[in-house]
């Protein structure tokens, strides 16, 4: 039975905070038992009060932020608005207010959530954030909780499910980039505006903040170097299939001794690691470390009632632990540099238009050479007076392999822009 009644200010009635209303009046039992409360959601910030919604009744919606950050029974509030302004503002005066905050909002913590940690310590309280990332699977709590003595190395990531269900659909259909976009957006698996996703900076967002927790240093957006899946072909997903790979939208973040480099970046995966097998608008994030070997936790990475799951787990946690320590507010103890780009070692595979005539793959082949990239395996498909050479390389300094292409890119046969991508988990053998 409950003894205790938590009272709740919502920010946000959408798609999310509507389903917290929802999933918290159907578990409420079962919440209740688990933690010996009574959680109930007293206020409802949304823009337009007045506006009808299904779910909560209808003098609990205000517009004034007032109603939430001055209702001294309110103990924990949840954003659930999105962006930075205004959720930056009405996070800090709820934390400078002593409430404990819960948010899904990878934008605000990408980009100000290392002054938003220091405000929760400063101020005894915490701000938990596990629905910011791959929605209900529950990848901060096995970060901060369970990988604690696991020395992570790298974790690699499928972190944005509509990029996911486009290239599962190009791989599966052989249908255009732009066809399968459509039909993302038909099935509800891409927004109306899905810039963010497909130039990668949502996966960086996020890519940003688990990087952060796992190697407990500050990593903000703007430390991640990001390429999105415009520029894939349906060609290119073709040819790696061939080749025995899967293209996946990949967020990688690893340790070089005490630096940290952090990207999102397309990349071919083999067939047969983990990562491959993650099809449609599912997530999964692949964790390495010397204590734990390889771990990947895999699952829908948005949608209203799963990203709901994880915010009433976080929920959960703070009524259940109210004593704030390190463990809910995460400590960037670290504070590493960064490893350049330029100096990671990467695997490439290329595609090359060139003309159909004698000598053009050897005078490519020269240029590689001459700068230190050696090549893996070349195959060549014949196309009337072209043909594209299709290459894997082995591992090289990415500044030399630039090199290389800026030089080939001038030769004469060479035709269309080279678009190298990069090959991601080939040490994985099981
Ligand atoms: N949707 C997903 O599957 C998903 C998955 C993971 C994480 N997230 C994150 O969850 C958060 C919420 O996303 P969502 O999809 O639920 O958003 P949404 O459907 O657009 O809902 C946003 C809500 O916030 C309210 N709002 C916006 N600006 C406001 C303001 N200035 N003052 C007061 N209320 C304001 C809106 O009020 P009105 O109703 O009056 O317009 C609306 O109720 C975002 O941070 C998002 O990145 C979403």
């Amino acid at each position: 039975m409950a003894d205790k009644r938590i009272s709740i200010g919502l920010l946000g009635y959408g798609t999310v905070g509507s389903n917290v209303y929802r999933l918290l009046d159907d578990q409420a039992r079962d919440i209740s038992e688990a933690t010996g409360s009574s959680i109930f959601i007293k206020k409802i910030l949304v823009r337009d009060p007045s506006q009808p919604r299904p779910g909560a009744p209808q003098d609990i919606f205000t517009s004034d932020f007032a109603d939430i950050l001055d209702d001294d029974e309110i103990s924990i509030a949840v954003e659930l608005i999105g962006g930075v302004d205004p959720a930056y503002d009405f996070v800090s005066d709820l934390l400078k207010k002593g409430k404990a905050v819960v948010t899904a909002n990878k934008q605000l913590l990408s980009r100000r959530g290392a002054h938003l940690f220091e405000l929760a310590r400063e101020n005894s309280t915490r701000i938990q954030f596990e629905a910011s990332v791959a929605g209900a699977i529950p990848v901060i709590k096995v970060l901060r909780e369970s990988m604690v003595a696991a020395d992570l190395k790298s974790i690699s990531g499928i972190v944005n499910g509509t990029t996911n269900y486009v290239l599962t659909e190009m791989g599966r259909t052989g249908s255009k980039y732009e066809d399968a976009l459509a039909r993302a957006q038909e099935r509800g698996y891409a927004e109306a505006d899905p810039t963010e996703d497909i130039n990668g900076k949502d996966a960086a967002a996020k890519m940003a903040i688990l990087a952060s927790i796992a190697f407990h240093t500050p990593v903000g957006l703007d430390d991640v170097a990001c390429a999105g899946i415009e520029n894939i072909s349906s060609l290119d997903i073709a040819f790696a299939g061939e080749l025995g790979y899967t293209i996946k939208l990949l967020g990688v973040a690893r340790l070089y001794g005490e630096r940290v480099n952090v990207r999102v970046h397309p990349a071919l995966v083999p067939d047969d690691h983990p990562l491959a097998t993650v099809s449609g608008a599912y997530n999964a994030v692949f964790l390495k470390g010397t204590a734990i070997d390889e771990i990947m936790l895999s699952g829908p990475g948005a949608g209203g009632m799963e990203t709901a799951s994880a915010v009433l787990s976080d929920m959960v946690s703070i009524v259940t632990r109210p004593q704030v320590s390190p463990l809910e507010n995460p400590v960037a103890y670290r504070n590493l540099g960064f490893f350049p780009d330029d100096d990671v070692v990467s695997t490439f595979y290329l595609r090359l238009e060139v003309k159909d005539e004698p000598g053009v793959l050897a005078a490519i082949a020269r240029v590689f050479g001459d700068n230190g990239v050696s090549i893996e395996s070349v195959i060549q498909k014949g196309r009337g007076a072209h043909a594209e050479l299709v290459m894997i390389f082995h591992p090289v300094r990415e500044a030399s392999f630039q090199a290389a292409l800026d030089t080939i890119v001038n030769l004469e046969g060479v035709r269309g822009k080279p678009r190298p991508i990069r090959v991601e988990g080939k040490e994985h053998e099981h």
